[in-house]
């Protein structure tokens, strides 16, 4: 059975189906890898009765590294070799958009480590909040940069500077300083920082890599997410000028990132299967009902039935409760959800 899987001497890779996973609260916790998902990645390259290797790639809204740098993490936790070439974060599309603008703000993540993605996506003038703050040390009355994001900020003369742009990129460490800093511009006529606006509807776009108000982290109980933050700007911009702020989230549950997901699995399986058509299912493997089933759902529609959510129970998605976007089916973890699509297939 394939709760005992074996690896028959011969694979053959199938190019009828494939999976997509999401990573946190599917495959990895707060940095460690759920248990039966290690087991699951095998299963998928071949340790399985029917000695089938079946193509996946990995979804995740998660970001603040550069695609390289997760994937080395991701193949270290789950013990397989997973390349940029099946992997797309919350950031991966904001690429697109560095032709579009110059000069940009860059929020979230670890020290200045988004600052090194983006200008790795082709942004060409990068600002980060520690920029500002080196600047001018009365932007953030509670926050002094340490030693080292002294050190790591850039010096210029913001008051000729124009921010055309705003990308919230990872989850911010300091959620009092980047909103005083990302509120100061959109208040600011056009984007020049230590202005003020009289109509309050000229500040730069914004731009988050997702909109998870949750996930599931190390902690039993879910953690706010960038969608939190979306959610606190949104009532700070209103409360302070009294008229609606619109932002715009990337990730999923937005059609195009499974657009982009498809586009992916199909040079994946192409480069390194030598599939040409089309799979005629694509098992998507989520714990959060708004972004990961939600976006499975709609996507199926413009997807010709090709694509089918899968609900596992590890992550933000707990038992006794019902989901707000049903699944085509739910399961207790990762390796079942594997089983089950190996077991439609066959
Ligand atoms: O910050 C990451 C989190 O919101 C979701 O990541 O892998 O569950 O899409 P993931
Ligand atoms: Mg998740």
């Amino acid at each position: 059975s394939l709760s005992d899987p074996q690896t028959p001497a011969e694979t053959t890779v199938t190019d009828k189906f494939a999976f997509a996973f999401d990573i946190d609260g599917v495959l990895i916790r707060g940095g460690r890898p759920i248990p039966e998902a290690v087991e699951a990645m095998q299963v998928l390259n071949g340790k399985n009765p029917y000695g089938i290797k079946i193509p996946y790639i990995f979804v995740t809204n998660g970001g603040g590294k550069t695609e390289q740098e997760r994937c080395i993490q991701l193949s270290q936790q789950m013990n397989i070799e997973v390349s940029p070439g099946q992997f797309i974060c919350g950031h991966t599309p904001m690429r697109e958009m560095a032709d579009k603008y110059k000069t940009v703000l860059v929020v979230g993540g670890e020290g200045e480590k988004c600052r090194e993605v983006a200008e790795g996506y082709g942004f060409t003038d990068v600002v980060t909040p520690g920029d500002i703050i080196k600047e001018n040390p009365d932007t953030t009355p509670f926050r002094k940069l340490t030693k080292e994001e002294w050190e790591n900020s850039r010096t210029r003369d913001f008051s000729n500077t124009v921010i055309e742009a705003i990308f919230v990129f990872a989850d911010s460490r300091d959620w009092a300083g980047d909103q005083q800093i990302i509120l100061d511009l959109l208040l600011s006529k056009g984007g020049v920082l230590g202005t003020r606006s009289e109509t309050f509807d000229e500040g730069p776009p914004v731009f988050f890599s997702h909109n998870d108000v949750v996930w599931s982290a190390s902690h039993d109980l879910t953690r706010l997410g960038m969608g939190a933050l979306r959610c606190s700007l949104e009532a700070m911009f209103k409360a302070v000028t009294g008229k609606e702020l619109q932002t715009t989230a990337f990730g999923k549950p937005q059609i195009g990132t499974f657009e982009f997901a498809t586009r992916l699995l199909k040079q994946w399986r192409r480069a390194t299967h030598g599939i040409d058509a089309p799979p005629e299912t694509v098992y998507f493997v989520g714990d959060t009902p708004e972004s990961d089933i939600r976006g499975t759902n709609e996507y199926n529609k413009h997807a010709a039935n090709t694509w089918y959510s899968i609900l596992v129970r590890t992550g933000v998605y707990q038992e006794g409760t019902q989901p707000k976007y049903i699944p085509n089916h739910t399961v207790d973890h990762v390796l079942d959800a594997v089983n089950h699509g190996i077991d439609r297939e066959n």
